[in-house]
């Protein structure tokens, strides 16, 4: 395989288009891309209710690395490198369940659920255990969502990271909600392709029906794929229409502000908005009505016709209805394949006989199914030698904000590099 100019294909983006082909395709792009990129990002992996009870355990696996995230017997979620602190072995070799002790396979050495080294056989006297405990990873949680840094030195202050999400997510109280469903989509296309896909809406209307038949036509074409996504006027045109809902709502006291940053210096892409849903639903169900009770605030609120969408950066984001939430999870596999998984949330309270699940998954796992079929048909054309970077329509706007936090994040962390 030939070297690659990083810079130089970095210099051949041009602003309006999509990425050059060897972005989406090049391997050695790609390591650089996990290591640079994803490690130091703050990657929301899953909620607290997947462990409910102390020694609950599950593994985060991603490029090289394996991530326990275990609840202690104080009940305090720490993570550690799945990494035997003897000879290196992995420890846990189950994807989830429930340890007392994790006894790595090999040689047996035993650690508790905080990771503290407690059983080791004939080592000589001047060994000390406490020096032994597992390697803690970089772990914070926030409203009830767990969120790992994979990053080598210092991570990025998680405070300043969340602080401008908070109000959205205290809105829903997502720490006062549980795990109803959760699905996988193996895509087979580069993380990119796959992301990018959710950056637009142009192709809501011809590739997702029943999304379109939930949310109104101007909402599709001019917020689908959020604020800035479209053209100022239309954006306006369309705030100026929900005027009525967001004004409504200020007399409430409920959050409907937009949080977008374009900026994109700060290596940081959070968004975050309020709109209502339309169309007289109440909920993004196939009947527009609820499909589970009302959850966080509204509970005292009452119901607002509103969704929110929350997104964390380009690896994670939410979507909140009134009475269920659903986490989306991006996770790259290699050059080629990424894995897309989505968590559906519920108020901690409700039981089992009092949600519909079906109804609840119904336009996401629906909308996720033809979002696989058609990001596998973008990547497959990209991996054809004829491929050229296209023209970008005017709702894809963050499409193209989407570049720029992706090539200011490779020229920072690379720094024009050759890489080979
Ligand atoms: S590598 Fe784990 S006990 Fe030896
Ligand atoms: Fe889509």
């Amino acid at each position: 395989m030939s070297n690659i100019n990083i810079k130089k294909l970095t210099e051949s983006y041009s602003e309006g288009k999509s990425l050059p082909r060897e972005f989406y395709t090049s391997p050695t792009i790609y390591i650089d891309e996990i290591k640079n990129i994803y490690f130091n990002q703050w990657l929301t992996v899953d909620h607290v209710s997947r462990i409910p009870n102390p020694g609950d355990y599950f593994l985060f696996d991603v490029e090289k690395e394996s991530i326990i995230i275990i609840r202690g017997r104080d009940d305090v979620i720490r993570a550690f490198y799945n990494v035997c602190t003897h000879r290196g072995s992995r420890v846990c070799l189950e994807e989830e369940g429930n340890k007392k002790l994790l006894v790595c396979p090999y040689h047996a050495w035993s650690f508790d659920a905080e990771g503290n080294l407690k059983a080791a056989r004939f080592m000589p006297d001047d060994f000390d255990p406490k020096e032994w405990g597992l390697r803690k990873c970089n772990l914070a949680i926030q409203n009830g969502l767990i969120f790992l840094n994979l990053t080598s030195g210092e991570p990025d202050s998680f405070e300043d990271f969340i602080a401008p999400l908070i109000p959205y997510l205290n809105l829903h109280e997502p720490e006062n909600s549980k795990i109803a469903f959760r699905k996988k989509y193996s895509t087979s296309a580069n993380w990119k392709t796959t992301v990018e896909n959710f950056q637009e809406c142009y192709h809501c209307a011809p590739s997702h029906q029943s999304y379109s038949a939930v949310h109104e036509k101007d909402f599709v074409k001019i917020y689908g794929a959020g604020k800035g996504s479209a053209p100022d006027e239309e954006t306006t045109a369309y705030e100026e229409k929900i005027k009525p809902w967001t004004e409504e709502l200020d007399k409430r006291g409920i959050i409907n502000q937009c949080y977008l940053e374009t900026e994109t210096e700060s290596g940081l892409t959070r968004y975050a908005d309020r709109v209502p849903i339309g169309n007289g639903n109440e909920s993004e169900t196939e009947n527009g009505k609820f499909a589970s009770t009302l959850m966080g605030k509204f509970k005292k609120f009452g119901p607002d016709g509103g969704v929110t969408q929350i997104s964390f950066n380009p690896f994670a984001n939410t979507y909140f209805n009134n009475d269920f939430g659903v986490l989306f999870i991006f996770k790259p596999i290699d050059t080629f394949n990424t894995e897309v998984e989505l968590i559906w949330l519920v108020d901690k309270e409700v039981n089992e006989d009092q949600y519909d699940i079906e109804r609840m998954i119904w336009m996401w796992d629906v909308t996720t199914q033809e979002d696989t079929q058609i990001i596998e048909n973008n990547y497959k054309g990209i991996l054809s030698k004829s491929y050229k970077p296209g023209r970008l329509s005017e709702t894809e706007r963050a499409v193209s904000y989407f570049y720029n936090w992706y090539l200011n994040s490779v020229k920072r962390n690379l720094n024009g590099s050759h890489i080979s």
